[in-house]
């Protein structure tokens, strides 16, 4: 990617572009599509690209700057050591777990060359409703997705039954409050996604009518 510095945020205060009319933009929009984690191999984004993607993600609309996320990122034997934990949390929880399963709980993060684990740290205390601090975290995980496909990456947003368990979470670092919006897995597509059921627009659009 040789226009890497175009990416980088100027000074608070720059006046900015009010959009960015592209075509290749609206591609991407019209027609992104998730990749199952299974079909997500190496190559991954390389250092420079993750900064980049991860820059991307955390510039979303947020009610009052509250910042209600953080970023961890899962590569490399870091994704196995987090498999260890699924496979002992699961192996206690379930002593008669089928060795088959444990082996699928230790490879688990292990499917795609790198994990963003996007984590939500939303404050009850703030002035901004946290439904409104949710939306940012969510908003937050597709901007990921976006940039990921931006960056030629094929990628998935996962939650699985690791985003809900306190003792996997205890150990993944995350504070009692913390809950984890999505595991975020990125790599290079093995076979292309087909298109799947999308809303009928004329079931979810109207026009607002008032009786006068
Ligand atoms: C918060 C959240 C959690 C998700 N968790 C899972 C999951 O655990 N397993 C799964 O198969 N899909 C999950 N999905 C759905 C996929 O990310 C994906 O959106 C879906 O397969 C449709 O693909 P698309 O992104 O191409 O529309 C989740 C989506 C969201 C928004």
């Amino acid at each position: 990617m040789g226009d890497d510095d175009s990416l980088t945020a100027p000074e608070i205060g720059t006046p900015m572009e009010p959009a960015h009319a592209s075509i290749d933009a609206r591609r991407l929009l019209a027609l992104r599509r998730s990749t199952s984690a299974e079909l997500l191999t190496e190559p991954g984004p390389d250092e420079s690209e993750l900064a980049n993607m991860l820059q991307i993600a955390a510039r979303v609309p947020d009610h009052r700057r509250v910042f209600p996320f953080r970023f961890v990122v899962m590569r490399g034997e870091a994704r196995e050591r987090a498999g260890e934990v699924l496979a002992r949390v699961t192996r206690r929880d379930n002593a008669a777990a089928a060795d088959a399963r444990i082996d699928v709980e230790r490879r688990r993060f292990s499917r795609a060359p790198l994990v963003v684990m996007v984590v939500a740290r939303i404050d009850p205390g703030h002035r901004t409703p946290e439904w409104e601090q949710t939306l940012t975290v969510g908003a937050t995980c597709q901007n990921l997705l976006l940039a990921a496909s931006a960056f030629g990456f094929a990628a998935t947003w996962l939650t699985e039954w690791c985003a809900f368990d306190a003792d996997v979470l205890r150990a993944f670092g995350l504070a009692a409050e913390e809950k984890v919006a999505g595991f975020i897995y990125i790599g290079t597509a093995s076979e292309n996604p087909k298109e799947r059921a999308r809303p009928n627009m004329d079931e979810i659009v109207s026009n607002l009518t008032i009786e006068t």
